[in-house]
Formats: structure tokens, C-alpha cells, sequence
């Protein structure tokens, strides 16, 4: 399996690739790699002859340093990993001057109001790192198709926004969330988690379902309110937002329309490590 660390070199073999007609998949990624990373891997292996998977821990999307610093990196790891998955597979493990040049800086974005939503209002300048490193990236893979996961599912919509208002030419695939055993989403953040930890963090995703039980009968608000109190009553997991939104625009719901698709997102700490989730509700 190749793996590049060049932008141009990278360039040089998937234009060998597109000359002969095959189609090229890429899955972005900052490492760390797990299941739900190989689930994505996998259904753009399903749908494309090549795919590339990058590894990159974007500096300008991390609003907190000690969670940059602190992110695992594990390339050589990853990188035999990914060999047990398939031959068809490219890595493209960039530096961060490679990407970045001599401006590690974001761009400044507008994704219709997506961007101040849950996630933008917990991170600030978040969304434009994730944008800034997205368009790069996209610009030098010019991909037929590109998978992000639902587990992120703010960004998913984000990265939508932003192929279309760009008018870049790659499709975006939406995958679903792959779960531990215990129903805890996979994240690269759960490896910083105590065992104790992993297994009472598995109370968010129960949490979720029985808030999407309650909502085919209660209010937004009522549900709400519920889960606010499930998480004011344990003692290992801080609640720092639980909102049901509609899908397409991420406002919170206020009264619930039968035409319209909603979700419940929720941003939870436990020894100081970050967790979101999300689950569909109709
Ligand atoms: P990262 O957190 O490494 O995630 C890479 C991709 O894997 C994202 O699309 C994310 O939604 C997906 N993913 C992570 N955990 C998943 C799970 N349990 N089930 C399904 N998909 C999952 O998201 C990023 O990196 C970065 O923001 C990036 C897009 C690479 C830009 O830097």
C-alpha cells in the first residue's frame, strides 16, 4: 500500500489512476483509526475501484490545545490496519506544511447559519477549520465521491454546504454510526477513557433511544427537560447540550411538523474527554 506525505506526488498517481478510467473514493480522517473509520473504508471500497484514505490531524479546527496535543497519533498503526483491509487502498498522511504551507490559519466561512448550531456555539472557529482543511483536501484529491460519518453529523451537513456554495465536483456520501457493543460510538477519543468510564458512557446512546421513544408522544421540550434530568442524576457524565433539531437546518425544534425530519444531538464530558452523539427521530 503506498502512502504519500507529498501533495504532488499524491497528485501524480491518482491522475494515473483517473487516465485510466478508474473512479477514486476518499475518506478524510485525523487518525486514531477504529471501526467506524473502517466502516466508512468500507462502503467507499463498495462504490469506487480506488480509495484513499487521509490522515491528518487538522491544527485549525481544534479550539482547545490541550485537546490538539492530546489527540492520539498513531500513523504506523493505522497504517497496518488499513493494509488488512484491502489492496485497493492509498494513504495520504500529509504534514502540516504540506496542507498549510506557512498559514496555519482558517478561512472564514458562511454555511447558512449551520455553523452556529450546538457544535458552533461549544467550539468556536471549529467549523471553519474542518471547511479550510475539507476545500484543501478535496482540492488536491478532486475525488469522484467522498464519505463522512453521521456520528458527525453537523459536519456532514456542513461539508454538503460547502461542496455546493463552492461548486466543487465530488459527490458526498453520508455513513451511518458504528457503535461499540455497548452502543457508545466509536471515536477516537474513547482510547483516552478509563474502562469504568467506556462502560457508563454507554448511558448517552441508551439515553438517546428512549428520548426517541418519548418523542413519538411528548414535545421537543418535554424530552428535553427528560434528559436534562437523567443527566443531572448521574454522577460521572456532564450534559453540555442535548437539542432536538430538524435535520436540514439544525434549528432547534419548536413545535414538531409531521412533513419535517428530526434528530437529537447531544455533547457529554467525562474525565475531561468530549463525546457527542446523535440518533434519528422519525
Ligand atoms: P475523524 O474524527 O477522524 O473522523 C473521520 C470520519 O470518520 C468522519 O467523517 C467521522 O464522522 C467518521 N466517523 C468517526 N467515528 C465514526 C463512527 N463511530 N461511525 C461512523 N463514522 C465515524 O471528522 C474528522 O476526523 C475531521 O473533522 C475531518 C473531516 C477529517 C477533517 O479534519
Amino acid at each position: 500500500m503506498q502512502v504519500f506525505n507529498k501533495s504532488k506526488d499524491l497528485q501524480k498517481q491518482i491522475n494515473a489512476l483517473k487516465t485510466k478510467n478508474y473512479t477514486i473514493g476518499f475518506v478524510p480522517t485525523m487518525g486514531a483509526l477504529h471501526q467506524g473509520h473502517l466502516s466508512l473504508v468500507q462502503s467507499a471500497l463498495q462504490e469506487n475501484d480506488f480509495v484513499l484514505v487521509s490522515i491528518f490531524v487538522n491544527p485549525t479546527q481544534f479550539d482547545n490545545p490541550e485537546d490538539l496535543n492530546k489527540y492520539p497519533r498513531t500513523l504506523e498503526r493505522d497504517v497496518n490496519l488499513l493494509k488488512t483491509v484491502s489492496n485497493q487502498l492509498l494513504v495520504y498522511a500529509p504534514t502540516v506544511d504540506d496542507i498549510y504551507e506557512n498559514t496555519v490559519t482558517s478561512k472564514h466561512f458562511d454555511f447558512n447559519g449551520l455553523e452556529h448550531e450546538m457544535e458552533g456555539k461549544f467550539r468556536a472557529g471549529h467549523f471553519d477549520g474542518v471547511g479550510t482543511v475539507v476545500k484543501k483536501l478535496l482540492e488536491i484529491v478532486k475525488p469522484d465521491k467522498a464519505f463522512f460519518g453521521e456520528k458527525d453529523f453537523q459536519q456532514l451537513q456542513i461539508i454538503k454546504t460547502l461542496v455546493k456554495k463552492n461548486n466543487i465536483p465530488v459527490t458526498i456520501i453520508g455513513c451511518d454510526i458504528y457503535r461499540e457493543p455497548n452502543g457508545l460510538a466509536m471515536s477516537s477519543r474513547n482510547e483516552r477513557l478509563s474502562e469504568s468510564a467506556r462502560n457508563e458512557a454507554s448511558f448517552i446512546y441508551k439515553t438517546l433511544q428512549q428520548a426517541k421513544i418519548y418523542f413519538g408522544t411528548k414535545s421537543a421540550n418535554e424530552v428535553v427537560k427528560w434528559v436534562e434530568k437523567q443527566f443531572s442524576n448521574n454522577k460521572t457524565l456532564e450534559l453540555e447540550y442535548f437539542t432536538i433539531a430538524d435535520e436540514t437546518n439544525l434549528k432547534p425544534v419548536k413545535r414538531k411538523s409531521k412533513s419535517k425530519t428530526y434528530r437529537a444531538f447531544i455533547a457529554v464530558y467525562t474525565e475531561n474527554i468530549r463525546l457527542i452523539d446523535n440518533i434519528a427521530l422519525n
